[in-house]
């Protein structure tokens, strides 16, 4: 299922230096309502080094999503980041204004989430909407705009650029869609992609198809991934450091290898036992995912 990519988007980044700076520091992290002084989000940290990934699973509702929307500073009204804090290359978010926010979203960290339809416009065709993203953020000229949006096609593995480039979202399948949203989301280069349940709606091929494509961009480009999943199998075939949350609160974070072969808490324990069906020993035994 591997693939090369025919050409590197950004020369490959050194392996991470120890000292170096993350590419995205979470600290405490909490998010909540500030009015009730209830807080949904309760304590994430990590760090993602350049070209690292960080897995976060967990139940509907564990806080996936609004941690997420935290980092990115898009949280939904009417919650706030109510105490720790995030930074992104080295750079305290806290401090950035609204239009700071919208030079870093995109250009340093970016993001694709589930239902990638509900974020394309569905009367223009996608190629324009990809252009565009890199006209307003590389201010990329219109000529210009449209032979990087081909590239972009061809390294998200789109079969014939040139015929997506003109199609309309309905005529395109859900894989496909996704992956018109990640070459929009990588446009601009960003060090930091957050994939919340980017796979979720696609079916089981498609969905191993696009994490792929994650895995080989990160290898090609050293972007830093967040794989955002409720499915453990998910996150366990891409991911060095796996947080389980549930119920705003990461019960088990570590090594992928340790916490899903010697699970501590009973949630992940849970987990492991439910997954083991659905094949997950595959990509926990190297010899057997070949
Ligand atoms: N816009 C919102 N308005 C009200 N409550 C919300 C909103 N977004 C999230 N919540 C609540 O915050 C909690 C955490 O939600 P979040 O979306 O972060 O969970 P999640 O782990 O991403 O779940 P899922 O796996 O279903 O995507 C849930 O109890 C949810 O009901
Ligand atoms: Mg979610």
């Amino acid at each position: 299922m591997t693939t090369t990519l025919t050409r590197p988007i950004a020369p490959a980044l050194p392996a991470a230096q120890p000292n170096a700076t993350p590419a995205l520091s979470v600290r405490d992290l909490h998010v909540g309502h500030p009015t009730t002084g209830h807080d949904i989000v309760r304590g994430v940290s990590f760090d993602l080094a350049r070209g690292g990934v960080v897995g976060i699973v967990g139940e509907s509702g564990s806080g996936k999503t609004l941690t997420c929307r935290a980092i990115l500073g898009i949280l939904p009204t009417p919650f706030e980041v109510t105490g720790g804090s995030v930074s992104i290359e080295g750079r305290d978010t806290s401090t950035l204004s609204p239009r700071e926010w919208t030079g870093l979203r995109g250009s340093t960290i970016s993001a694709v989430f589930q239902d990638p339809a509900s974020y394309l416009n569905p009367s223009i065709p996608v190629g324009r909407q990809v252009a565009e993203v890199l006209r307003v953020k590389l201010g990329l000229g219109r000529r210009e705009s449209r032979v990087r949006t081909l590239e972009l096609f061809s390294d998200v593995q789109l079969r014939d650029p040139a015929k997506v480039h003109g199609q309309y979202p309905f005529e395109l399948s859900g894989g496909m869609l996704q992956r018109v949203l990640i070459a929009a989301a990588i446009a601009a280069e960003p060090q930091v992609l957050i994939a919340d349940e980017a796979t979720t709606a696609l079916d089981v091929t498609v969905q191993a198809e696009i994490l792929d494509l994650l895995a080989e961009l990160r290898e090609s480009t050293g972007l830093a991934l967040v794989v955002v999943s409720h499915d453990l199998a998910v996150v366990a075939q891409l991911v060095d450091e796996v947080l389980v949350m549930r119920n705003g609160v990461v019960v088990e974070q570590g090594p992928v290898s340790q916490v899903l072969h010697d699970p501590q808490h009973d949630y992940t324990q849970l987990l492991v036992r439910e997954h083991e069906q659905y094949g997950l020993e595959r990509f926990l035994t190297p010899e057997l995912a070949s």
